[in-house]
C-alpha cells in the first residue's frame, strides 16, 4: 500500500505540511530538532499502533496550540481510503478518528487498514533493552499479523490489573486470599494462549531472522531467537494448548501467590517471559557490539516486513527514522533490496551519507515546515 496524500497541521512543532508523496522513496531531510521525526509519526499514528518513542497523545498538539490534525489517504490494491486524527485540547472528547468519513471510536480499527513498519534508532532496546521490550516487540509484530491476539493480551491485561489490585487489598487484610484463585484462572486461560501465540510466533520469525542475518553479516555471523517461557518448558509448548496446559499455567500461579500477596505483583506467567536473541550462540544483550546490535534490531524489523510481505498483497509503508545515513553502504543496498517493493519514508540530516540509488521526493523540513519539495526527475522508474 501507498500513502498518496497527506496534511498534517499543528502536530507537535509541524504546521502546514501537505504534500503527495512518491510511491517509493521519500527523503525527509533536515537538521536537528526540525520536525523530520514528528512527520513520521504523525503519519505512524493513524496506523494504530503505539506511538514511537512512547510518548503521550496529549503531546501530540502544538505547545501553546489548541488543535492537531494528521490526514492522509492510502492506496492499497483494492482502493483508496481515508484515515483522519484530529485532536482539539480543550474540548469534551478531545479526539477524533474518522476512517472514509466515519467516526471511530478509536485507533483500533485501523490497524487493520494501514500497516507500516517503523525503525528508529531507539529499536536496539528490542536487542539490549530490558525483557519487556522483546515481548512487546513480539506481541506487537504478532498482532499485526493476527488482530485476534490483541484480544487475548487486553483481557490478560485487564485481569493482571484486578491481580495486582486484590493482592494489595489482600496484602492489607481487606480482602481473604481465597478469591484470588477466581482470577488465576481466566489468567490461567488467557496466559495459555499468549504463552503459545507468542512461542508460535517466534518459530516462525525465528527462521527468517536467522537468514537475514546470515545475508548481513556477510555469511559470517547466526542469530537465533528463543522462547523462554516462564510456565512452560519448549517440550509442553510443542502439545496442544488444552486443559492439561492451563492447570500448568494456573499451578505455577498458585505457587508464587505467597510472594505475589507480600509483594503486590505477579510473579509469574507471561510477563515474566523472555525472548533470548543469541548471535553465535552468545546472548546478544549481554556480548554483542553495538554494530551487532543495530544490525540485529534491523533485521527483527525487517523479518517482520518479510512475513507481511508473504501474509498480504499489499506490503507495508516502511518508515526509516535516522536509519539509512548510519548504515555502511553494503547495509543499505541489503535494506533497500529487503524493502524494494515498499513506499519509503526515509529521515536524515545528511542526505549525501546516502545511496545514490535513492531517488525520489526531497522534502526539507525547517521549524515544522516544508521548505523545499523537490521530485528527482532521474528517477530509478520505468
Ligand atoms: N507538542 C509539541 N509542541 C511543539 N513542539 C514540539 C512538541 N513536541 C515536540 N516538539 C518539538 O519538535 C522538535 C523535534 O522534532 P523532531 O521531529 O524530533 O526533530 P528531528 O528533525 O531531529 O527528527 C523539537 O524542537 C521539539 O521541541
Ligand atoms: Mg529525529
Amino acid at each position: 500500500m501507498i500513502i498518496t496524500y497527506a496534511d498534517i497541521d499543528g502536530f507537535r512543532n509541524l504546521s502546514g505540511i501537505s504534500f503527495a508523496p512518491d510511491p517509493k522513496y521519500n527523503i525527509i531531510v533536515g537538521k536537528n530538532a526540525q520536525g523530520k521525526t514528528n512527520l513520521l509519526e504523525a503519519m505512524w499514528i493513524l496506523s494504530g499502533c503505539r506511538s514511537f518513542r512512547g510518548s503521550k497523545e496529549k503531546d501530540y498538539i502544538c505547545l501553546g496550540g489548541d488543535r492537531m490534525s494528521s490526514k492522509i489517504k492510502l492506496q492499497d490494491s483494492v482502493r483508496v481510503q481515508k484515515i483522519e486524527f484530529e485532536m482539539t485540547r480543550s474540548a469534551v472528547s478531545p479526539k477524533n478518528i474518522h476512517l472514509n468519513g466515519v467516526k471511530q471510536k478509536g485507533t483500533k480499527s485501523l490497524f487493520d487498514v494501514f500497516k507500516c513498519i517503523a525503525f528508529i534508532p531507539d529499536d536496539v532496546d528490542i536487542i539490549k533493552g530490558s525483557p519487556e521490550k522483546r515481548r512487546s516487540f513480539i506481541d506487537m509484530a504478532a498482532s499485526q499479523l493476527n488482530p485476534v491476539f490483541v484480544v487475548h493480551l487486553n483481557k490478560h491485561n485487564a485481569i493482571m490489573n484486578q491481580r495486582n489490585a486484590l493482592l494489595k487489598d489482600i496484602g492489607q487484610g481487606n480482602s481473604p486470599a481465597s478469591v484470588l484463585e477466581i482470577w488465576d484462572r481466566q489468567a490461567a486461560k488467557e496466559g495459555t494462549v499468549i504463552s503459545y501465540m507468542r512461542n508460535e510466533y517466534i518459530s516462525k520469525i525465528n527462521e527468517i531472522c536467522g537468514r537475514l542475518y546470515r545475508t548481513i553479516s556477510g555469511g559470517s555471523e547466526e542469530l537465533e531467537l528463543e522462547y523462554r517461557s516462564n510456565v512452560f518448558r519448549a517440550d509442553d509448548l510443542s502439545r496442544a494448548a488444552d486443559a492439561d496446559a492451563e492447570e500448568m499455567y494456573y499451578k505455577k500461579l498458585r505457587e508464587t501467590s505467597d510472594y505475589d500477596i507480600r509483594t503486590g505483583s505477579t510473579h509469574s506467567g507471561v510477563n515474566r517471559d523472555e525472548v533470548l536473541i543469541k548471535i553465535n550462540g552468545m546472548s546478544a544483550k549481554d556480548y554483542a557490539s553495538q554494530g551487532q546490535i543495530k544490525s540485529a534490531a534491523l533485521v527483527m524489523k525487517l523479518t517482520q516486513a518479510e512475513i507481511f510481505m508473504k501474509r498480504s498483497k499489499d506490503a507495508p509503508v516502511v518508515f526509516l527514522d535516522d536509519v539509512m545515513g548510519e548504515l555502511d553502504e553494503n547495509r543499505q543496498r541489503f535494506v533497500l533490496d529487503m524493502i524494494k517493493d515498499m513506499q519509503v519514508f526515509l529521515t536524515t540530516p545528511n542526505e549525501s551519507a546516502l545511496l545514490p540509488e535513492i531517488k525520489g521526493k526531497l522534502l526539507h523540513i525547517s521549524e515544522g515546515k516544508i521548505t523545499d519539495e523537490k521530485d528527482d526527475i532521474s528517477s530509478y522508474r520505468e
